[in-house]
């Protein structure tokens, strides 16, 4: 059994960076920081359900980032305090307040579904545990619920498809079919969708959606197929997207009504997705050929640690650890020297496998946004399709 198999097994463990398993403690002790004392990060990410292959790699690359700097942070020996969230949003606040009341995790990195997110930040403001979100896209954790101790490594929702109404008309695509999941997420990147299309010109004709994380499209696709649109927009990711994608090309649509989608359509499901995936295009802040010494080092240590191709998953997951490395550097490792590190964390630039990038007054990544066509089992850079897109942040304040 991997480290990884043991780890989904339990739902909540301690695990050293040297790969150790030990049982949890419901009863840790007040955390004293002391130089070298082991620093718990808690991660509460899905490893389990449609979404337990990006919580995977989030994980993976979080801990390949302070492997590669010999398992320690600023001096600090990291242990993990890994839980499962199922991307359930009802047990999220419970989820995340065990971690830190209980577990005293000093830092709280997490997660990858909107709707747990927003469960998360209701702790993370009420605790003010330093929380870094290494996926989830909901606008209002760096929008009306921002906060100092509330940094993301990732994307807001509407920055991921902002960009692909432009990218539409442009190949001709004046109307469109939307679909996706009916949850957080969904629904912000339908808002961000719109807003770039209508603006480019573009009008959509039929509006679909299904309950998170329910698979079955096909009377949908004979819905889309009555609409007769120019192409389909969509959000799915994880094994969600494979089986959209797969039911797509399937049903015939994908000859006819080209598909097109955030990147997370075909992030780290090309293998699954084979022949039904050519072709597709897509816009995300990562792709597969970048021309970068950073992206092409990342690869080969991910490769060669995972015998696994990275994604953007993975690469959210390796600028998380990067932040906290940053953080913790300037205040010598102690964590509770809160404001000193949230100070060093703000306006950095990271230098990341996507490319460099610099956080936003919200705390959120400004960023390239890159239009990537699947060509076998890679999202093939296409073009810059919007030059450092920064999320407007509506309604944050930060205090
Ligand atoms: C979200 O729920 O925010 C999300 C999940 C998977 C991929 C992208 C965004």
């Amino acid at each position: 059994m991997s480290i990884l198999d043991s780890r989904i097994t339990r739902r909540r463990f301690i695990q050293s960076a040297g790969g150790l398993a030990l049982a949890a403690s419901p009863f840790a002790t007040t955390h004293v920081f002391a130089q070298g004392a082991p620093l718990r990060v808690g991660l509460m990410l899905p490893y389990t359900g449609t979404f337990a292959s990006l919580g995977n790699a989030i994980t993976n690359a979080f801990k390949l980032y302070v492997a590669e700097n010999g398992g320690k942070l600023a001096g600090r020996t990291i242990e993990y305090v890994v839980l499962d969230d199922e991307s359930d949003p009802a047990k999220a606040v419970d989820n995340a307040s065990r971690l830190v009341n209980r577990d005293k995790v000093d830092v709280l990195v997490g997660t990858v579904h909107s709707g747990v997110q927003m469960g998360m930040v209701k702790v993370s403001r009420e605790s003010g545990v330093l929380s870094i979100i290494p996926n989830a896209g909901a606008g209002a954790a760096t929008g009306p619920l921002c906060a100092p101790n509330i940094f993301r490594t990732s994307f807001t929702n509407w920055q991921t498809i902002h960009a692909l109404g432009k990218v539409m008309v442009e190949r001709g695509h004046k109307t469109a079919a939307w679909i996706s999941w009916k949850y957080a997420a969904g629904e912000e990147m339908f808002g961000g969708f719109k807003e770039g299309y209508e603006k480019a010109g573009g009008k959509i004709v039929k509006e679909l959606w299904l309950p998170f994380p329910n698979v079955e499209f096909q009377a949908l696709l004979t819905e889309i197929a009555a609409a007769r649109p120019s192409a389909t927009a969509c959000f799915f990711a994880g094994g969600g997207a494979v089986k959209f994608v797969k039911d797509y090309d399937a049903a015939g649509l994908k000859a006819k009504i080209p598909l097109f989608g955030n990147g997370f359509l075909t992030d780290g499901t090309l293998q699954a997705q084979g022949a039904a995936a050519q072709g597709v295009y897509t816009t995300l802040h990562y792709a597969d050929s970048l021309d970068l010494e950073r992206d092409r080092e990342f690869r080969l240590n991910y490769a060669k640690t995972y015998k696994l191709q990275p994604d953007v998953y993975a690469v959210q997951g390796y600028d998380a650890a990067q932040l906290l490395h940053i953080g913790l550097k300037a205040v010598k490792g102690d964590v509770k020297a809160t404001k000193a590190m949230i100070a060093a964390m703000e306006g950095v630039t990271i230098d990341s496998p996507r490319g460099k990038w610099k956080m936003s007054r919200s705390h959120n990544p400004i960023q390239d946004s890159y239009l990537r066509q699947v060509v076998g089992e890679q999202n093939k850079y296409v073009s810059v399709a919007w030059k450092a897109l920064e999320d407007p942040a509506r309604g944050c304040r930060m205090a």
